[in-house]
């Protein structure tokens, strides 16, 4: 259903940013950065992309895409389901031989420490687009709305920081922790969160979607962001 439901948003192109005719100043995560002709304050972050006549979420979610395909969690679950190697345990391999990720097209996964780095860039738009959900019109506020894109921003940084790429580059390549005791302290921290990774993973997609379906509901009129203050 969530998967269907992507596809439909990433094509309808429009309900994605709930603007000043509603006081509010809501994004949807599945259409950030903002490069399309409904952004308003957003779109000063970075640059409007006036040739790209189809909808801009295809270009904004290649990176995010790119990074849960390629997540080492996810690739558990896709190589059981559907490449059949392993299976299950005590169950014969759907290959006759086993190359690992060293051919196409399973040596693309090995991208994925350097999609780590550049969804550091994107978690970092995501946040400004929280920082601006509270502006409500003129001032600044809280409603829903607010809330809804700030615990998207913080899942989908607890989603990169208990990446196996991220402990990696904590504490990855030392001999001696000892002669290194900040990243010490970074592994150990980034540790804890890595045994979460699974729940960061499932919690993250989730609450995309379910805020890019707020934004539209909103922005489309069908329902009214409650504001607390
Ligand atoms: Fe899952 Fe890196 S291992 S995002």
């Amino acid at each position: 259903i969530a998967t269907a439901y992507t596809v439909f948003r990433v094509f309808e192109n429009k309900y994605y940013m709930a603007g000043a005719s509603v006081g509010r100043d809501l994004l949807s995560p599945m259409y950030s950065p903002c490069i399309g002709g409904e952004c308003t304050s957003h779109a000063k972050f970075i640059f409007t992309f006036q040739w790209w006549q189809v909808s801009p979420a295809i270009l904004a979610l290649v990176l995010p895409f790119g990074f849960r395909a390629t997540c080492y969690y996810y690739r558990k679950a896709y190589y059981r389901s559907f490449w059949f190697s392993p299976p299950a345990c005590a169950v014969a391999d759907a290959h006759k031989s086993y190359s690992g990720e060293r051919r196409l097209p399973l040596v693309l996964n090995n991208i994925h420490r350097y999609f780590f780095y550049l969804l550091l860039i994107y978690n970092v738009l995501l946040t400004i687009d929280a920082v601006e959900g509270f502006r409500m019109g003129t001032g600044w506020g809280l409603s829903v709305g607010s809330l809804v894109l700030a615990l998207n921003a913080a899942l989908l940084w607890g989603y990169s920081l208990s990446c196996h790429a991220c402990r990696h580059a904590c504490g990855g390549s030392v001999n001696h922790f000892s002669k290194h005791p900040v990243r010490y302290k970074l592994w150990q921290k980034v540790t804890i969160l890595n045994g979460r990774h699974m729940q960061f993973a499932w919690a993250s997609l989730i609450w995309v979607t379910l805020s890019d379906l707020y934004v539209r509901l909103v922005a489309s009129g069908a329902i009214h962001d409650a504001r607390f203050f």
